[in-house]
């Protein structure tokens, strides 16, 4: 996080989102933002609250796009969620809170990943102790060994360590002792539903099947090794541990992306019909502005979490949204409507960009596909034009004409004949020309 400027964010974003810089950098400040507040010294951190974003822009621009590329490019928790979810009638079980609850799950098993490569070095090393313990069995004697004794013991261990760690005995089987495991890691608690439950399998089958304690195994020592270690990386790494420091995680550095705001919000202020919205609004109210939400693994404040949210707005306005949520989300970027240059450059640019994914899907089949500049500029003109002849969904025209470009090919390979494939501007002319003359043909197809 210390060395992700907002100059960073926006630069690493950039490598898979045409356009929109002033999304890009509102995300990017709001994150940086964060940082700084961790910084500031004594009672004033606490008074500093986040830069809560409302995303305005119409389908297929690249909100989502956004949000899902910030949460890679950070190491903060992050969750996803649908407003309009909350509002379904007969969701049962789907409380607003939930998306905390999903947040901490998720903080959970981010913390816990951290936190066993953290120590597994740690582990390895008591394990292989245990296992010299096993390959070298201590005599007991009536009296205290000799310091000769003692010596000659020390230096054969330590010459049997250096075997261990090259890996020279592995193969040799040893009986080591099973160790006590540990609680089941997680319960159930009646109301959840299983999507906020992260369980982890390996977890839940070392603690289904149980080895008694002192029950002895007989293994290699390769397989020791990693048994007691995985031992030890449980004995270290408690769910205490795991919740403090995902918890904090959540606290001072999660993220959540709300989208379809606009659904929630009210384009007409008629009673009845859309109670359900502010009902969801007035629900959401108090997670943004901050309290507390009891989770299975403690209670989060929510009062420093990153909301972005994102919508349309096409009917209703952030306007319309109820005066408190507004007020808790203060910073409002429009997203452009996607143009025909910004498709070229969609098309070719992002490391993701369409062309490449084609590419390398043609190659798996043995396939070199290669566009021209011409066709790509073609594949643009008729996305930009199929939008303004239909509707506008954005860059997801361009998911559809490129299959509807490709889809023989896709459909013929693999094809021992066919080794190259240049899809030049008269192939695309030819080939959209077609389908966009008839608008009934153009409604189904692209
Ligand atoms: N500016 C852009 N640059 C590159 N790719 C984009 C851009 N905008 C959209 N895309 C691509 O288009 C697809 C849809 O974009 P996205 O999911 O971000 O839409 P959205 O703005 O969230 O729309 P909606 O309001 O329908 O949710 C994605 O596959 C994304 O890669
Ligand atoms: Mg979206």
């Amino acid at each position: 996080m210390d060395n992700l400027t907002p100059a960073r964010v926006v630069s690493e974003l950039d490598k898979y989102i045409i356009s929109q810089s002033a999304a890009k950098r509102a995300v990017a400040i709001a994150l940086r933002n964060r940082w700084r507040r961790m910084q500031v010294e004594g009672d004033l951190r606490q008074e500093i609250i986040p830069n809560n974003i409302i995303m305005i822009g119409p389908t297929g621009v690249g909100k989502t796009e956004i949000a899902r590329r910030i949460a890679r490019l950070i190491d903060a928790p992050f969750v996803k969620v649908e407003a309009s979810k909350f509002t379904e009638v007969g969701y049962v079980g789907r409380d607003v809170e939930a998306m905390v609850r999903e947040l901490m799950g998720y903080a959970v098993n981010q913390a816990r990943a951290r936190l066993v490569e953290e120590h597994q070095e740690a582990a390895r090393k008591v394990a292989i102790e245990k296992v010299l313990d096993y390959l070298l069995p201590f005599k007991k004697t009536a009296e205290e060994p000799s310091e000769e004794d003692q010596e000659r013991m020390k230096r054969s261990r330590d010459k049997m360590r250096k075997m261990v760690l090259s890996g020279f005995m592995d193969d040799k089987e040893i009986e080591f002792e099973q160790g006590e495991s540990e609680s089941m890691p997680f319960e159930i608690l009646p109301g959840m539903s299983m999507e906020i439950l992260d369980i982890n399998i390996s977890e839940m089958l070392s603690s289904i099947l149980p080895s008694k304690p002192g029950k002895r195994q007989k293994s290699t020592v390769a397989n020791a090794l990693k048994v007691i270690t995985e031992r030890e990386v449980n004995r270290l790494v408690t769910r205490e541990k795991v919740a403090e420091v995902a918890k904090k995680a959540v606290e001072e550095n999660g993220i959540i992306f709300i989208d379809e705001m606009d659904k929630i919000a009210n384009a007409e202020k008629h009673a009845g019909i859309d109670v359900s919205r502010s009902g969801v609004q007035r629900d959401l109210l108090p997670i943004v502005e901050g309290s507390n939400v009891p989770t299975k693994y403690g209670i989060i404040d929510t009062s420093h979490i990153l909301f972005i949210s994102a919508g349309a707005f096409s009917m209703a306005k952030p306007s319309d949204l109820i005066p408190e949520l507004q007020g808790r989300f203060p910073i409002r970027v429009e997203l452009n409507s996607l143009t025909e240059e910004d498709f070229v450059r969609i098309l070719s640019e992002p490391e993701n960009a369409l062309t490449k994914q084609y590419t390398e899907l043609f190659k798996s089949e043995n396939v070199a596909l290669t566009f021209t500049k011409g066709a790509i500029a073609e594949i643009a003109r008729f996305a930009a034009l199929a939008n303004e002849k239909m509707e506008d969904i954005g860059a997801r025209r361009l998911h559809t004409i490129m299959n509807t470009l490709l889809e023989d090919y896709l459909f013929d390979m693999p094809d021992p004949k066919l080794k190259k494939v240049r899809v030049c501007k008269r192939f695309v002319t030819e080939k959209l020309n077609r389908v966009i003359k008839s608008e009934d043909l153009s409604r189904f197809i692209l």
